[in-house]
């Protein structure tokens, strides 16, 4: 019988588009009109990495593939929205799903195809082709500035939470790109690269006062930039001079560095986590205003972003003068902004956050848990937090393990004993690939 006309649905993300994508969509024209559910970044990101190209352009490839007919926006990982809308007769997928995070997803397709007697096509898996593969040689290839730049938008508007861990080298920018755990089936990583002032510092010996220059931050970035792909936030301290901060804006946006975030204090620069004895001077909210404006007017690229980050709770300076401050930079253009807190009794911090969920205009929320490790991803999310950086960790750790390691040769006059504490001699010689 001639089945022409029949509408065949198919889900996909079509980020790397390889054979196994042409066949399900050949194989489904075959029956009928193709409607392609094409999944948003939204819905990419609540299981898994955010995809290379963004909806449109997805669409747009999509849209000129032969034997598919047209393309809507699925906005959910769950399908029955779009399904409860079109009726489809009937739907196409790979038969992969069958296992792991989409494993619920299709159980609730068939259950609601059920209700107008739609049927699942499943596909075999095309032998040969794997998107992980794909998408790791992706990863070799590296990314362009401008795709970097605008990731971190991208992942701001797409994601609950955007997940963010210091580097300070080019090795552990590494390990911001790579590291990822699965849980619940939910592939888990970082976002973003965090250029933290104080780790840049203290690994040069040096204190985060200011004394490593901004060429020789500059060389830290170039390392992150090497040995990721992902999108990078420089802590840019006070920003400088204000003319000086107008190059910067430019610098950063020319490599591909995503944001920068800088902070309302002046004078010698010195890191907010110390104590309060030490005198830290905030600048002026006019003043302040003024360097975001200029930074703002010079930037050539619509999608870098400049932030920036009250002290007023570091300064005891009150909960309302930290949410003037908000108002007064997000009316001078900034594109997010950082509220700094350094207590672990975060109840000012809520207060902040509180009011200022009830802003009529906003821009995303940054945090840096450092002081109030205690509260969850999720806490600080309920809290109106969008963007949590973890700006200290990975040095953190490394350097207790390196004065063990250190003391225990000390100890035994050899070095055997530390062998369990080391990587192995193979496996740092392979831990680069020469290709990368
Ligand atoms: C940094 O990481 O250098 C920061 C954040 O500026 S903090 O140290 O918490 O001030
Ligand atoms: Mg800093």
């Amino acid at each position: 019988m001639e089945e022409k006309n029949k509408k065949v649905y198919v889900g996909m993300s079509a980020d790397l588009i390889h054979p196994g994508h042409l066949n399900i969509i050949k194989r489904a024209s075959k029956i009928g009109d193709v409607i392609i559910g094409l999944l948003t970044d939204k819905a990419i990101t609540s299981y898994k990495r955010l995809p290379y190209m963004d909806y449109e352009q997805r669409k747009e490839i999509l849209e000129n593939i032969k034997g598919v007919t047209k393309v809507i926006p699925q906005h959910t990982l769950d399908y029955t929205e779009n399904l409860e809308q079109l009726k489809p007769d009937y739907i196409f997928h790979g038969d992969d799903w069958k296992k792991g995070v989409q494993r619920k997803t299709r159980e609730k397709v068939i259950e609601t195809l059920e209700k107008w007697g739609g049927k699942l096509i499943e596909v075999e898996y095309t032998p040969g082709i794997s998107s992980s593969q794909l998408n790791k040689n992706l990863k070799r290839m590296g990314i362009t500035p401008e795709d970097r730049i605008k990731r971190l938008r991208r992942l701001i508007c797409s994601k609950d939470t955007v997940r963010v861990l210091e580097a300070h080298n080019g090795l552990t920018a590494s390990i911001v790109e790579d590291v990822s755990i699965k849980k619940n089936g939910i592939k888990k990583e970082f976002d973003c690269i965090w250029i933290s002032s104080l780790t840049d510092s203290t690994s040069k010996g040096m204190p985060d006062n200011g004394i490593v220059d901004f060429t020789s931050r500059l060389n830290t970035i170039h390392q992150a930039l090497e040995s990721s792909t992902k999108p990078i936030i420089l802590d840019g301290d006070n920003g400088g001079e204000l003319e000086h901060f107008k190059q910067t804006v430019r610098t950063l946006e020319r490599l591909g560095v995503s944001a920068v975030i800088i902070e309302d204090k002046k004078g010698l620069k010195k890191n907010s986590l110390l104590e309060t004895e030490v005198l830290q001077l905030q600048d002026s909210k006019e003043a302040f205003s003024e360097k975001i404006k200029a930074g703002k007017l010079s930037q050539l690229n619509n999608d870098f972003m400049i932030i920036s980050r009250i002290e007023s709770l570091i300064l005891q300076k009150g909960v309302n003068d930290a949410l003037e401050r908000a108002k007064a930079y997000i009316n001078a253009g900034t594109d997010a902004v950082m509220i700094h807190h350094k207590e672990k009794d975060t109840s000012k911090l809520e207060s902040f956050c509180k009011a200022y969920s009830l802003f009529k205009e906003k821009v995303p929320l940054v945090v840096v848990p450092t002081a109030y490790s205690h509260l969850t991803e999720k806490e600080l999310r309920n809290m109106g937090v969008k963007v949590i950086i973890y700006a200290n960790h990975l040095l953190r750790s490394a350097y207790p393990a390196m004065r063990k390691v250190a003391e225990i040769i000390l100890e035994n006059e050899r070095a055997q004993e530390v062998e369990e504490h080391c990587m192995s001699i193979k496996e740092i010689l392979n831990l680069i690939q020469c290709t990368k």
